[in-house]
């Protein structure tokens, strides 16, 4: 049984997102995977990364969406977004200074809670202002993706 198990609920209903959602769920049930495999210390420390990584390349996409569909609570949801990746890079942080410090089941625990909360709880807001905008935010996330340069090191913004 995978850590997260995604439902129909979770959709948000505009593409770019609910696929960033999906991508870090199939993330969350790596990690998942790579603790209760008893995979080594290296593994569990590169999925870490690519969840860090992948988590504030989507907070800025959801963020610029955000903006370009007019939601009037973009600095509260932003702020939200700030202490997760706050939260999230200080688990990195941990990691990194001691690959023991960690306790696995205490990380998959809070990845968990914290995306299917969010996405219940802070996503679901700006849904209606999304919905009648589809065509227009694809275009916004075209001009999203295309300012970014993917670099060794994960992703950059210009
Ligand atoms: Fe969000
Ligand atoms: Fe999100």
């Amino acid at each position: 049984m995978p850590a997260i198990v995604w439902t129909n609920d979770l959709n948000i209903g505009v593409p770019p997102i609910d696929t960033d959602h999906k991508l870090l769920v199939s993330l969350i049930n790596q990690l998942d995977d790579a603790i209760s495999g008893g995979e080594g210390r290296e593994t569990v420390g590169s999925v870490i990364n690519a969840l860090l990584d992948y988590t504030e390349y989507h907070f800025a996409r959801e963020e610029s969406l955000m903006e370009a569909a007019g939601y009037p609570d973009l600095e509260s949801h932003r702020r939200h977004h700030e202490q997760l990746t706050a939260r999230v890079g200080a688990i990195r942080d941990r990691f990194v200074a001691d690959k023991d410090s960690l306790a696995d089941a205490e990380v998959l625990e809070f990845m968990r809670t914290w995306l299917t909360s969010h996405i219940l709880g802070e996503d679901k807001k700006y849904m209606p202002y999304m919905v009648g905008k589809l065509e227009d935010l694809e275009r916004v996330d075209r001009q999203f993706t295309e300012s970014l340069v993917m670099s060794d090191d994960g992703v950059r913004f210009e």
